[in-house]
């Protein structure tokens, strides 16, 4: 694939040099863009030998060739690493003095951002709002890590490591289009992305549980299901054997593309999920709890309809009290249940809305924590967001800190897509 590596002028440019290696030794091709200010670390010499390809920071060098917009429409994928709060500053205002942000507004492929600063500057609000901006237009801006600033001081601002930059591309990449991950399979010594799954056992559930109050009535949600079945689908497509954890679905199944046909187990409740997952995990390699579960059911079953009652002088304005219950966290249950071993690796789903106690991510940060599984993928909803749309926007958050991955909006199955290819990230480590 055609990578256009924009390096702007931060003390982190000197990593961005093994992350440009990583992409070689994978057989992408390279074009380096630096800013003048990125040159100040690390010279232009470095970066044309690494690349072979020439380096420029303006518009004006080999002009014949217009590289200031041809260098952007070829790209398969611009990442920009380190990206500065003044290059997100001018990327968000769509300015184009130079050949990196002239780039930047010519690019229709993914665009990922690795921002690294001061603390104080990725925190403050202008730079809050120029990510916000850029990952509105559909940009990727990776969190920094948290860690050793440039000098004795620490926390979140720091350049992720090359190799998880390298492996957060690649996923938002193949978020972004299947051929260009067919392509990058090609590049890749690891081989078939499509079949990279085959062999690997996986247990997805789906839908919304409904904890029924009476033969007719129940308490329910909104989860249509759709993201649950693109999971299902698309790890079946690439080789995996599915069973799908069905509750309630609103969505249809349909086939598995190329791949082998999914197991589908319906269920109803929260307690039939407990029972076909706890069954089910003991023979699989990822567990993804995409299913809503509701939190509550009702205390008591009533066997027959529940009915109105009515007073002897005729009022009728009595209504039962549901007493409710609390249903177990399945996936807690489930993180408790694997103990020490290394399978199954555990994903959980989250739905944030952001409030005044944090982002989405930060909610997600401290629920992946509450939960202890290995991949949550937080969910952005809100009125209008999510239940039952076709796009999504999630953040894929790992309990062994690589850096978070943001993708969308995209469809569902492009969203299922990265998740798949952040699990398999993980895989290796539990085989
Ligand atoms: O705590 P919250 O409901 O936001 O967590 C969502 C995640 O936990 C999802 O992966 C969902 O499938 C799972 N969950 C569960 N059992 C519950 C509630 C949620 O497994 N009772």
């Amino acid at each position: 694939m055609r990578v256009v590596l924009g390096v702007s002028g931060g003390i982190a440019a000197y990593k961005a040099a093994s992350l440009l290696r990583r992409f070689t030794e994978s057989g992408h091709d390279v074009t380096v863009v630096p800013t003048e200010a990125a040159l100040q670390f690390v010279g232009a010499p470095t970066w044309a030998a690494l690349s072979g390809h020439p380096v420029a920071t303006d518009v004006w060098t080999a002009v014949d060739r217009v590289p200031h917009v041809r260098i952007g429409q070829d790209a398969d994928l611009v990442v920009v690493a380190p990206a500065t709060a003044d290059l997100l500053a001018k990327a968000a205002t769509g300015q184009a003095g130079d050949l990196l942000t002239a780039t930047l507004l010519t690019a229709r492929c993914p665009v990922v951002f690795a921002p690294a600063m001061h603390t104080e500057m990725w925190l403050h609000p202008a730079t809050q709002a120029n990510v916000a901006t850029l990952r509105s237009r559909g940009a990727h801006v990776i969190e920094p890590s948290s860690g050793r600033l440039t000098g004795a001081d620490t926390g979140p601002g720091r350049l992720p490591e090359p190799e998880d930059l390298y492996a957060a591309c690649l996923a938002v990449v193949a978020a972004a289009d299947p051929a260009v991950r067919a392509e990058a399979a090609g590049d890749d010594p690891h081989g078939d992305v499509r079949g990279d799954l085959r062999g690997v056992r996986v247990l997805v559930t789906a839908g919304g549980t409904r904890e029924a109050l009476d033969p007719v009535r129940y308490l329910g949600n909104r989860s249509s299901g759709k993201q649950g079945v693109a999971l299902a689908q698309v790890a079946a497509a690439r080789g995996a054997e599915v069973t799908l954890v069905a509750c309630n679905l609103s969505a249809a199944v349909g086939g598995s593309g190329s791949g082998g046909a999914i197991r589908v187990v319906p269920v109803e409740s929260a307690l039939d999920l407990q029972a076909a997952v706890t069954t089910a995990c003991a023979d699989v390699d990822v567990v993804v709890m995409c299913a809503a579960v509701a939190d509550f059911r009702p205390k008591h079953y009533v066997e027959t309809k529940i009915k109105k009652t009515h007073a002897a002088d005729g009022s009728d304005d009595s209504a039962p009290v549901i007493e409710l219950v609390r249903n177990p966290d399945i996936l807690a249950g489930l993180v408790v249940g694997r103990g020490a071993a290394a399978r199954p690796i555990i994903v959980g789903f989250a739905a944030e809305t952001g409030d005044e106690t944090g982002s989405v991510v930060e909610l997600a940060r401290v629920k992946l924590a509450r939960k202890g599984c290995d991949l949550l993928v937080a969910n952005e909803v809100g009125a209008t967001k999510t239940f039952g749309e076709d796009t999504n926007t999630v953040h894929l958050l790992f309990a062994d800190g690589r850096p978070v991955v943001t993708v969308g909006p995209a469809t569902k199955s492009d969203v299922a897509a990265a998740v798949w290819d952040g699990i398999q990230v993980l895989l290796p480590a539990a085989h």
